[in-house]
């Protein structure tokens, strides 16, 4: 009886993963999309805290950033300078139109409130230049900030500062400022942004 009844679970779950996609002739957006799904979610949402949300990335950042991996730009031998040479200029521009369109799910993530405040602060002088309103902008090409995985955050922080991945100048000069002006601004920026819903 027990025996079975594994036995037609595992059929079950077999039948489920035997999931299929077909990339023959033209792939639509949803196909391209589906692709990516495992990773970053069907809508773009990541499931996992170490892989960026991309949902309502605008298109401008999204195409950035596909076409900066493709040329080994941001960081050597990542997971997405493999993914991103299988994929045509025209097919990353059908999937940023896709995920312009979705909407980012701000990540329930646990903060410290006190440093969430600081953070805000420090969001204010140094950061909101560019990654405006407060970080949920993702009208402009610096990306989405609020909401995003902490601990992608904290990856993608520690990569910039060590010079694994390229950051913009002028937002150089002002991580820069904000780290002599408190050596924990990240962590304290990184508790804000993970506060906010
Ligand atoms: C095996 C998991 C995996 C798959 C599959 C995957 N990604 Fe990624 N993606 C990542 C990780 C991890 C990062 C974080 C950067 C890094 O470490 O390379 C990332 C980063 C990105 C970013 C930059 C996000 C940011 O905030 O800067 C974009 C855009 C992106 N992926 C798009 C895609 C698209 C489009 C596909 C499908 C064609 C895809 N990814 C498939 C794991 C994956
Ligand atoms: C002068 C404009 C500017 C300022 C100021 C600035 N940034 Fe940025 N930021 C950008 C741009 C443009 C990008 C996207 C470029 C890239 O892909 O590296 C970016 C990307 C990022 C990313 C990566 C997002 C992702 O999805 O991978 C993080 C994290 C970040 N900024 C944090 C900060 C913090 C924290 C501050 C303040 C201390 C700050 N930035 C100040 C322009 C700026």
């Amino acid at each position: 009886m027990k025996l079975n009844k594994k036995v037609l679970a595992l059929i079950v779950l077999g039948g489920m993963v035997v999931s299929s996609h077909s990339m023959a002739g033209t792939a639509s957006a949803l196909d391209l999309a589906n692709t990516c799904a495992g990773c970053h979610g069907i809508d773009g949402n990541s499931k996992g805290p170490a892989i960026p949300s991309i949902a309502e990335m605008s298109a401008e950042y999204f195409t950035e950033a596909m076409k900066g991996y493709k040329s080994d730009e941001p960081a050597k031998n990542t997971v997405m300078t493999r993914i991103a040479k299988g994929y045509s200029d025209a097919e990353i521009d059908l999937m940023a139109g896709y995920f312009a369109k979705q909407t980012m799910v701000r990540q329930k993530q646990d903060f410290d409130a006190t440093q969430a405040k600081a953070g805000a602060k420090l969001h204010k002088k140094y950061c909101e230049k560019c990654h405006e309103d407060g970080g949920r902008s993702a009208e402009d090409d610096s990306g989405i900030l609020a909401g995003q995985w902490a601990p992608y955050l904290h990856y993608t922080m520690a990569d910039y500062i060590a010079g694994d991945r390229q950051m913009p100048k002028k937002m150089k000069k002002k991580v820069k400022k904000a780290l002599k002006a408190d050596p924990k601004a990240m962590e304290k920026l990184i508790h804000y942004y993970g506060s906010q819903k």
